[in-house]
């Protein structure tokens, strides 16, 4: 069967679960209350991070990726560091950044993006809640 050179995205789904507040310390506590809300307050969240790749599909395996593989990946730079952990303090490449979604897909992103083929990671998305998400993506 002939293949054609269409470009397939595939993704993976993991979770983890970390705690965190949003916190700038360069503001009083005033200053931040205002602005994060009882977000400010040290509390959890059951996170999923989802990531795609793009490609062609490989003839021999039929797949774009092994999301095995990926999955990996995503659990060696990313989940084992963050699962259980409080995101403010114990997450040495977490350091001096405040922990919203938005900027956790994109250190997520800088750390996949180093580990994958390039041009092959497409999206990631972080989500805090079941109702809110961020996502950084490729448009290329
Ligand atoms: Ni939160």
């Amino acid at each position: 069967m002939a293949v054609t050179p269409m470009m397939v995205q595939v993704g993976r789904r993991e979770s983890f679960n970390a705690a965190h507040r949003l916190h700038d310390p360069g503001l009083s506590e005033d200053e931040n209350r205002r602005l994060f809300g009882k977000c400010v307050n040290l509390h959890g969240h059951n996170y999923l991070l989802e990531v795609t790749v793009v490609g062609g599909i490989d003839p021999t395996s039929g797949y774009v990726v092994d999301l095995k593989r990926l999955s990996d990946i995503m659990c060696r730079c990313i989940i084992q560091d963050v699962d259980h952990r409080n995101l403010n303090t114990d997450v040495p490449w977490l350091g001096g950044v405040i922990p919203t979604a938005e900027n956790l897909a994109l250190i997520f992103w800088d750390r996949l993006l180093a580990e994958l083929p390039a041009g092959q990671l497409r999206t990631v998305r972080v989500w805090e809640t079941d109702k809110n998400w961020a996502e950084v993506g490729d448009q290329a």
